[in-house]
C-alpha cells in the first residue's frame, strides 16, 4: 500500500536541533530506516516535511486522491496549535499515527494538548526516532488484517 509520513516545522533541523529532547538522529536517516522498513513489508513510503501550515494541509489532501491507505505524523509544533491540519486529516478520513521524539507529557503545559490525538488511531510519544519505527510496524500489521 501506499504509506505517508509527514513532518511538520523545525523537524528539518533534526539531529542538531536541541538534541536532548530529539536526539541526534537526523530526518533523513529516519526517513531511509522507514523506508527500507515498508519496502520490506511490501509497502511504499513517501515523506514530506514543511514548515509551512498550508503546505502540509494541500499534502493530506493530496494524499487522498492518491489512495494513501495510512499517515504517520509528526505535527512538531503544529500539535498545539492547528486546527487546519487537523481539519485536513478528519477531511480525508485516512487513518493516521500521531509521533512525537520526547515526551511532550514531560514538558512545558502548552505541549500537553493536542488538536489530533483524539482523532489518530494511536499516539507514540517519548521514545525518540525510533516512534516513527514502531509506528510503522503497528501500520503493517493494521494493513495485514484490513488487506481481504
Ligand atoms: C515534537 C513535540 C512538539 O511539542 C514540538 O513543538 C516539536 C516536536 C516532538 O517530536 O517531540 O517540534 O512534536
Amino acid at each position: 500500500a501506499e504509506l505517508l509520513v509527514l513532518n511538520g516545522p523545525n523537524l528539518n533541523l533534526l539531529g542538531a536541533r536541541e538534541p536532548q529532547h530529539y536526539g541526534r538522529t537526523t530526518l533523513a536517516e529516519i526517513n531511509d530506516r522507514l523506508a527500507r522498513q515498508a519496502q520490506a513489508a511490501g509497502h511504499r513510503a513517501t515523506f514530506f516535511q514543511s514548515n509551512a501550515e498550508h503546505e502540509l494541509v494541500e499534502r493530506v489532501q493530496q494524499a487522498a486522491a492518491a489512495g494513501v491507505a495510512f499517515i504517520i505524523i509528526n505535527p512538531a509544533a503544529f500539535t498545539h496549535t492547528s486546527v487546519a491540519l487537523r481539519d485536513a486529516l478528519a477531511a480525508t478520513g485516512i487513518p493516521f499515527i500521531e509521533v512525537h521524539l520526547s515526551n511532550v507529557h514531560a514538558r512545558e503545559p502548552f505541549r500537553r494538548h493536542s488538536y489530533f490525538s483524539d482523532l489518530a488511531a494511536g499516539v507514540i510519544s517519548g521514545l525518540g526516532a525510533q516512534g516513527y519505527e514502531l509506528a510503522l510496524a503497528a501500520v503493517i500489521e493494521k494493513l495485514k488484517t484490513q488487506d481481504p
